[in-house]
Formats: C-alpha cells, sequence, structure tokens
C-alpha cells in the first residue's frame, strides 16, 4: 500500500509518500481501506516533534488519528460480519491514518450512518467531538451572545451552527475577508475580520455594546486575550485550544473583577467525563446523520499531498476541515 512516512521531525518536506507492505490487523483489530483521512493543526506539532503527550513520537512514523472506509480484513479474534462495514475511528496517539490501509482497533470503530460521507465522518470523530465537548461546557442558551475565534476552521465552523441553532446570538470572528464571508453565510449574526486591530471595538459596534456573555476560543495569545476583554460582567470564557502558539493569559484578578468563569473543555475533561469520549463521538455522528450540525470539508488533498495539507494550515490557508483522500 501507499502511506505517508516520517522518518525525521522537521517541515513538511519529512512527510514521505512511500509503498510499504500492507498491515494487518492484529488481535481485536480491522484494517479500514481508508476513503478519507482527517488532517489537523496539531498533525504539523507533532510533525515537529512536539505535541506532549498526544503524540507518537516514536520515529520512523505515519501521521494521522482519524480515518473513515470500509473494512476489508479483521483480526483472528473479531467477527467476520464486520468486513464490509463502513465505519470510522479515531487511531489515538499511534496515528497511522496517513495510509490507504489504517489497522484500528474494534473498540474503537463507529458504523457510518448510511446518509453521511465518510469525509463528514472523519470531521465529526474527532473535531466534532472536540466541539460536542464544547457545547456539553459551554452550554449556550438563546440569551447569550457569544463570540467564537477562528470561526471558519473546523471546529468554529460548528459552533458557529450550534450557537445560532439554540437561538443565541452570535459573533464570529476569522482572519481575513474570505473567512469572514464564510462565517456570515454559516449562520453567524455578525462576523469580523480580527486582522484588523481594532476588532474589538467592531464587535463592541456590531453588537451596540451589549456584553459578550460567552466566549469560545481555540486560538489563545492575543486574540483570546481581546475575547475574554470583551466578556462582560459573569461572562463564560471557554478555552480549547492555543492555535496561535500560547494560551490566553488570565489572572485570578480578571476573574473575580468581573465575576468571569474560566474552564476548559479539552483533555482530561473530556477523558473523564461521564460516558468518556465514545459518546461524544456518537453525539457528534447523529448531529450530521440528522442534519443538525453540517460539518464543512474545506479542503481535500490526495495522500500524496499531506505536506501541502500541513503547509495550507500552518500557513492559516483553510477552511473548515482539512482532509485526505488516499
Ligand atoms: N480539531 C480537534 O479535534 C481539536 C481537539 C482539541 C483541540 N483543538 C484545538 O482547537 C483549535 C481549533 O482546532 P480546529 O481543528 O478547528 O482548527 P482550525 O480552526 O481548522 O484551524 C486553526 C485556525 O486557527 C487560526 N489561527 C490563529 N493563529 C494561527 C496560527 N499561528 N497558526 C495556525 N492557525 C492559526 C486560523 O484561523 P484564522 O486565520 O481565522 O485566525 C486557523 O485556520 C486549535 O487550537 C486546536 O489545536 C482541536
Amino acid at each position: 500500500m501507499r502511506a505517508i512516512r516520517q522518518f525525521a521531525f522537521g517541515g513538511p518536506e519529512v512527510l514521505r509518500l512511500e509503498e510499504v507492505p500492507d498491515p494487518h490487523p492484529g488481535c481485536g483489530e480491522v484494517r479500514i481501506r481508508v476513503e478519507s483521512a482527517g488532517v489537523h493543526l496539531l498533525d504539523t506539532v507533532i510533525r515537529q516533534g512536539g505535541g506532549g503527550p498526544r503524540a507518537a513520537s516514536r520515529l520512523p512514523m505515519t501521521p494521522g488519528r482519524e480515518v473513515a472506509g470500509v473494512i476489508d480484513e479483521v483480526g483472528s479474534d473479531v467477527e467476520t460480519n464486520l468486513i464490509g462495514q463502513r465505519v470510522v475511528a479515531d487511531l489515538g496517539p499511534t496515528g497511522g491514518g496517513y495510509a490507504e490501509l489504517a489497522p484500528a482497533q474494534v473498540a474503537s470503530i463507529h458504523v457510518i450512518p448510511d446518509d453521511v460521507d465518510a469525509d463528514s465522518a472523519v470531521a465529526m470523530v474527532g473535531t466534532g467531538r472536540t466541539a460536542m465537548a464544547i457545547l456539553e461546557l459551554a452550554a449556550p442558551t438563546a440569551d447569550d451572545v457569544v463570540l467564537i475565534t477562528a470561526a471558519a476552521g473546523g471546529i468554529g465552523t460548528l459552533l458557529v451552527q450550534a450557537a445560532h441553532a439554540v437561538g443565541a446570538t452570535v459573533v464570529g470572528v476569522a482572519g481575513g475577508p474570505n473567512k469572514v464571508a464564510l462565517v456570515d453565510r454559516t449562520g453567524a449574526d455578525h462576523a469580523v475580520d480580527y486582522s484588523r486591530s481594532d476588532w474589538p471595538d467592531a464587535v463592541r459596534e456590531a453588537l451596540a455594546d451589549r456584553p459578550v456573555t460567552l466566549a469560545l476560543d481555540g486560538v489563545g495569545g492575543a486574540i483570546g486575550r481581546g475575547a475574554l476583554e470583551l466578556l462582560g460582567v459573569a461572562g463564560r470564557l471557554v478555552m480549547f485550544g492555543s492555535s496561535s502558539g500560547s494560551l490566553t493569559e488570565l489572572s485570578a484578578g480578571d476573574l473575580f473583577g468581573r465575576g468571569i468563569s474560566a474552564g476548559s473543555a479539552v483533555g482530561a475533561r473530556i477523558l473523564q467525563r461521564p460516558g468518556g469520549i465514545r459518546t461524544l463521538e456518537l453525539s457528534a455522528l447523529e448531529a450530521v446523520s440528522s442534519r443538525r450540525l453540517i460539518p464543512l470539508i474545506g479542503r481535500r488533498f490526495a495522500l500524496a499531498d499531506a505536506a501541502a495539507a500541513h503547509v495550507a494550515l500552518q500557513s492559516r490557508a483553510t477552511t473548515g476541515k482539512t482532509v485526505l483522500r488516499p
């Protein structure tokens, strides 16, 4: 089979397309003939040797943690009637998804609903799952004024739809006019370009000085700080990432002064929630099947172009979810 192999940590050029022996599923595993593989900003960090405990830092490796496709082989202890099933799986830190064939633990797979395509299933098993965790913690209501950063991104486009669906006033902020136009189309009441230095004023103006009650932020750094500053008294900040490279700086004084609450919706919180990760994945897939959420697939790259997909993510040139099509 063809797979992306990585023999060193470094820039996108370390991702090499190679012909390698077909993998075979071990005990408790199935083999998925991959139709769609998810690509993440985190993958670009892992590629460079970062990523902490979520990373498979042992080389050589095949990156990629989300795959959707058809089971074509099962381990000796696995029911053969699974062969032919369309499934989606999060492969976990060991990866192996940027490939034509990927072994997966039986316990990690979900049958894809008939009306959900492979790209959408891949978008929901990881990115959608995180969106579900954010929504669970944030619990937006019709009374909220919700500010969403990187609102044209994979998680951002889902959060805009979900906040709009509960009747909240939605402010989506993103970098550049094309992304702002997309946020507008996704259902935000107000879309603001935060590549403008005066973007917080533009948000205040759009809201006619109505305070933001809930900020959902995966960017961190100065943008996350700007989102925090826009929160009114008793506002809530839910953090889920730091794509800018640094977390949002906040102090006890920030929380104490305005009675703000802040929390993180990712990491240990997801792992330890009742029902764990799996029920979040199921509800993410169900949300697509029932058309409550529609994942935006921004760009589809050929497997051979995995490096180009990484470049696009790192240069902020993507919208929605980015996938590889082996
Ligand atoms: N997807 C998941 O499963 C998952 C799970 C846990 C945590 N997270 C975190 O949640 C955040 C959003 O994830 P996502 O998958 O939905 O990503 P994404 O929004 O599709 O992509 C990241 C976006 O962050 C913004 N950004 C700001 N500064 C950036 C920089 N220096 N480099 C690259 N991007 C930058 C860009 O949007 P603008 O150009 O509009 O600023 C970019 O498009 C990330 O911090 C991610 O690490 C994601």
